[in-house]
């Protein structure tokens, strides 16, 4: 099959062919038909993951067909249309029983630990509990995306964050996470601030529901404080940088919750005091467990969150080392999709 491979951290990846994966006892192999290219992928080409082992191959956001079923796999057949939380659960460990796949100590993550789905192919460990059948009006792009971003702000909004109408929530980043997470957290009926460097990221989040849109670079918590009436009840890191951790923390009104989407690699130093003596709540967010999918495609189903509208480009395996390579420098407005 034809693979994106990353020989070196940081070095241009390749695009060549190699085996196809074998499917492992409780897994299934799956042809992709979809998978997005999202911030993650790049943090593990420049190194920021210790789990990856070269050469590898990321994608971790997808959809496609099931191609073959692993050993002892019941209730799945070849030819379903199928898609997984980038976290793959055990299934059986205390985590697990307690419903709380998200934080599987003994997860599997394609595209991290081991090959993932910038490939023709890829397997899919413990299917049983992770595979998600797609609705027949779900296209393949857009359940992509359920594999990691929108399903990750959907917890991080709904679940982690308990946003609650008419609460003033500020997103800072709007690439795949923070777009979906304005349409989310507006979906829900909160007044939701966008904040972005790139004024195009800005339009599409004013598009999705976003009240307002603040240009990084000025004021920006003046100018959250001013639409927020003194401050937000909910901030989201959806880019992952120490100055956004910084702006979005003073942002917030006392017993204001901050939310941790955004990979921070290097690590942060918090004003500790400050979240003590305003009651702060520092709060991280991984992924979604496939239990909890029913409510978001239900919603998804009657168009109260409509994903599609987020995809802005699609592109072939052959595009994707420089897609990679463009992210060092920014991020082109709206989510990218690969068709292998
Ligand atoms: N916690 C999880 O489970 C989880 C899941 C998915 C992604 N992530 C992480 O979330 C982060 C976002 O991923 P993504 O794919 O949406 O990224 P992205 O590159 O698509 O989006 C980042 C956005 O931030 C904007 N930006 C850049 N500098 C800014 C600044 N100073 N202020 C405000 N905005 C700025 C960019 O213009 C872009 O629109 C990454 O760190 C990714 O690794 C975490
Ligand atoms: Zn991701
Ligand atoms: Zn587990």
């Amino acid at each position: 099959m034809r693979a994106v491979v990353v020989e070196g951290f940081g070095v241009l990846p390749s695009v060549r062919e190699v085996a196809v994966p074998r499917v492992a006892a409780g897994g299934v192999l799956v042809r992709v038909e979809a998978t997005g290219l999202c911030r993650s992928d790049w943090h593990g080409w420049q190194g920021h993951d210790s789990d990856i082992v070269l050469p590898h191959v990321p994608g971790h956001e997808l959809a496609g067909t099931i191609a073959a079923v692993g050993e002892g796999v019941t209730g799945w057949e070849i030819g379903e249309r199928v898609t997984t939380p980038f976290i793959c659960a055990c299934g059986t460990c205390e985590q697990c029983r307690a419903g709380n796949h998200q934080v599987c100590p003994d997860q599997l993550q394609p595209g991290f630990n081991y090959w993932g789905s910038f490939a023709e192919y890829v397997a899919l460990p413990f299917a049983e509990v992770n595979l998600i059948r797609l609705p027949d009006g779900l296209s393949f792009d857009t359940a992509a995306g359920l594999g990691c971003r929108f399903a990750t702000s959907f917890r991080a909004i709904r679940q982690v964050g308990r946003v609650q109408a008419d609460e003033n929530v500020v997103i800072f980043g709007c690439g795949g996470v923070g777009l979906s997470a304005v349409m989310i957290a507006a979906a829900l009926g909160a007044r939701v601030v966008a904040v972005d460097t790139n004024p195009e990221a800005l339009a599409l989040a004013r598009a999705y529901g976003a009240t307002d849109t603040v240009q990084a670079g000025t004021d920006v918590v003046a100018a959250i404080k001013d639409l927020t009436n003194g401050g937000a009840d909910v901030t989201m890191d959806a880019l992952g940088a120490n100055s956004v951790v910084q702006q979005a923390l003073l942002s917030l009104r006392p017993r204001g919750r901050h939310l941790q989407v955004g990979l921070l690699p290097s690590g942060v130093q918090l004003d500790v005091s400050r979240l003590i003596g305003q009651e702060l709540e520092w709060l991280g967010s991984h992924g979604m467990a496939a239990h909890a999918y029913p409510e978001m495609l239900d919603l998804v189903a009657d168009g109260t969150l409509r994903p599609a509208e987020l995809i802005t480009r699609t592109i072939t395996l052959d595009e994707v080392p420089a897609a990679l390579d463009a992210l060092t420098a920014g991020t082109p407005a709206g989510v990218t999709v690969i068709h292998p």
